[in-house]
């Protein structure tokens, strides 16, 4: 019976890079999508950037820049990283869209309609420093249930508790580092309570992992409160239709966010039908892959939603673990948090796909990458097991026999593996990839020891073994074969490079059934090379980028020591003297200035994020250092026409440069 499969996995924050902790889930959740295109089900896979939100709306400001612009440039980088990573999105799309607005407001009047939504006067946190209400993350403070530190305001890390930021004890804002204040806003909630008994009955609907199961009985035990569905503005996001001034948290709209993906698959797609995936009598399936920290929003809050506004409820949510490197969590000091594009840099994608899928299991504890582990283990597996059988085999093949394989197969070994794809294909569909690498790699070792015992290299020797010799290696080469079929879900790449080697079409799972007799095969290039140590090592020393400044401050404290430069590279730079004329703060920024400099023979206009060290009135007559080279940078408030040098920290520890008195406007600084 052909399926008809949704899968998707969580959209990524637009407010950071893709690291390899993310990429462990778009690899988990690509090999299932492959494996089940590879049965011949109908299977579609989609994701989205997750773009709303206050810190997006922050980090946007920081740079100068808009929500709108921001997400941009994020989300083109995120779609590169997975399509390098050869993740088969059918469709990449953003929460920031028509589609999912539309289906916002949807699903939000159903609830309404249905008597799920409720308001009431909220006490809420307010940072009065920065005139806004703090969303749960820009607020730290004591776990109220378990007592642990630094936890944010929506759960606690150390024990998954949920509650207010209110709750929080002795809170701090992390913007201003102030204490908030107590202010009463109107919010909406939605009456998640109403839904108990049904939620305990759809997760106990036996699609959930034991663990994921358990976990949610405790909050269901505990009893579950309402949700808070509503934000202040100024908040990046959807308003809620006839609440002006309210935005829809982004928790609402995000999942909602699948849908709005496939939407928009379907209106590129003829004859791909959103109700047969979403409608309420759906009988297709919907699988969704995420990471153990958001496990409550996809298994109350979602089900629930979905279950009051007349659609279809997930078929499986799966959940993964943390992972991480070497032992620790991913630290930019120490090197080891490796974004996606760093990876890239240095290896190639199958490694890690491997390696991933050699590790990952049905259980949602975390997992160690150890690189030695990792170059060890790709190197035994795929180098000197699967693609070792095919380079045994070749040579004789092409040297000896015209290119061409035996005419009859001989080998009971094919029998055996083949009668494994069963085996084999359950354990990729429990997402038992460790399980099934495992299986492979076994029959990749019989596959071996039956090359090594004919031993082809002495059978070609004498006239009387020299068919043998051909029936060997063409028995080995269709072992390897079917090796392939078996890895192509996590290895797409190195398949399309063995069917070239073999000159056949593209393998589907159900090619496991035949073999190549009297067949043709092209050259034998090198299908993978060896891992070596070098290029491992690489990967924990790259610095990291700044890709954004609200994720890379810490990265840029501890980048201490600066590359060499010589005297030409630092003559480039046109470093001169200027006098600010005028400083004003700029309406909309709260760390820029705008500085009108002289410059001796013109002005130029300059943003400098001074604003928290200075008063601009004391700057008005003072000498500075302008670099006047630099391109001009467009900046949502203006363009900005150079840059003028200030060291320290921040806040209130910026010390604009100055030059001893004497120096005037234009002068060279060398
Ligand atoms: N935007 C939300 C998800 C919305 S889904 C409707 C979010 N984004 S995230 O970027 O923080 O995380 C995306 C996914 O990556 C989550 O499933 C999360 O669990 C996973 N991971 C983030 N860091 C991870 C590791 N270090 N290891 C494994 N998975 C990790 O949450
Ligand atoms: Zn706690």
């Amino acid at each position: 019976m052909t399926r008809s499969i949704l899968v998707t996995s969580a959209l990524p924050y637009a407010n950071g890079p893709i690291h390899l902790g993310h990429m462990l889930e778009h690899v988990q959740s690509d090999i299932f999508v492959r494996f089940q295109r590879m049965r011949g089900h109908k299977t579609y896979f989609v994701c989205a950037d997750d773009t709303h939100g206050t810190g997006i709306m922050l980090n946007a400001e920081a740079e100068g820049t808009t929500p709108e612009a921001h997400i941009e440039v994020v989300a083109a980088a995120h779609r590169a990283d997975f399509q390098d990573f050869l993740i088969s999105y059918d469709c990449y799309h953003s929460t920031h869209s028509e589609e999912n607005k539309a289906l916002s407001e949807t699903i939000y009047l159903r609830l309404k309609e249905n008597n799920a939504i409720r308001k009431a006067s909220v006490a809420q946190l307010y940072d009065e420093q920065k005139s806004l209400f703090l969303a749960d993350r820009f607020v730290k403070g004591t776990c109220p249930k378990c007592g642990a530190p630094d936890q944010y305001g929506d759960n606690c890390d150390q024990c998954s508790a949920t509650y207010a930021a209110t709750d929080l004890i002795e809170p701090k804002s992390t913007l201003s580092g102030t204490t908030p204040v107590i202010r009463d806003s109107e919010h909406i909630f939605f009456k998640l309570s109403d839904e108990t008994e049904f939620l305990k009955r759809w997760t106990s609907s036996g699609t959930l992992q034991e663990a994921v199961k358990n976990k949610i009985d405790e909050w269901l035990d505990d009893g579950l409160h309402d949700w808070d569905i509503s934000r202040d503005a100024p908040y990046f996001g959807f308003e809620i239709p006839g609440e002006p001034g309210k935005y829809f948290y982004v928790w609402l709209d995000a999942p909602i966010g699948y849908m709005g993906s496939f939407r928009y698959l379907c209106d590129a797609t003829p004859n791909l039908d959103f109700d047969e995936f979403w409608g309420p009598d759906s009988t297709a399936e919907v699988h969704h892959f995420i990471g153990k920290d958001i496990i409550n929003f996809h298994t109350l809050f979602w089900p629930a939603m979905l279950n009051l506004s007349g659609f279809r409820t997930p078929t499986r949510v799966q959940v993964h673990g943390f992972i991480t490197i070497n032992g620790e969590k991913m630290s930019k000091s120490k090197g080891t948090f490796i974004t996606a594009r760093d990876y890239l840099e240095h290896l190639s994608p199958e490694y890690l796909r491997y390696y991933y899928a050699s590790k990952l299991s049905n259980s949602v504890s975390d997992m160690d990458i150890n690189l030695e582990d990792f170059q060890q283990k790709v190197n035994a597996d795929l180098v000197g097991k699967v693609v070792n059988i095919a380079s045994r085999c070749a040579g004789f093949i092409h040297k000896q026999f015209d290119s061409t394989l035996s005419q009859k197969v001989e080998t009971p070994l094919f029998a055996l593996i083949s009668a494994k794809h069963e085996a084999i294909a359950e354990l990729y569909e429990q997402c038992e990839y460790s399980k099934a690498m495992r299986e492979i790699m076994a029959l990749a070792d019989q596959a071996n020891q039956f090359i090594a015992e004919e031993a082809p290299w002495q059978l070609i020797k004498s006239d009387d073994t020299r068919e043998r010799a051909h029936q060997v290696c063409s028995d080995g080469l269709n072992l390897f074969r079917l090796l392939i079929i078996y890895l192509k879900p996590v290895l797409p790449a190195l398949a399309a490079r063995a069917e070239a080697f073999l000159n056949v079409a593209p393998l589907s799972w159900q090619d496991h059934a035949g073999q190549l007799t009297g067949h043709r095969i092209n050259p034998f290039n090198p299908l993978l090379a060896r891992l070596e140590a070098k290029q491992v090592e690489a990967l924990v020393s790259v610095p990291v980028e700044a890709a954004n400044p609200a994720t890379d401050r810490e990265a840029a404290d501890d980048s201490t020591d600066s590359a060499i430069i010589d005297i030409d590279t630092f003559n480039q730079v046109d470093l001169r003297i200027a006098r600010v004329i005028a400083a004003k703060p700029v309406e909309g920024a709260d760390k820029l200035l705008e500085l009108t400099l002289d410059l001796g023979d013109h002005e130029r206009r300059v943003f400098s994020g001074i604003k928290s060290a200075y008063q601009p009135d004391s700057l008005e007559g003072k000498l500075t250092v302008v670099v006047a080279n630099l391109a001009p940078r467009k900046m949502k408030f203006g363009v900005s026409e150079g840059m003028v040098l200030a060291a320290g920290p921040g806040g209130a520890d910026i010390f604009l440069i100055s030059p001893d008195s004497g120096a005037t406007p234009g002068m060279k600084v060398t």
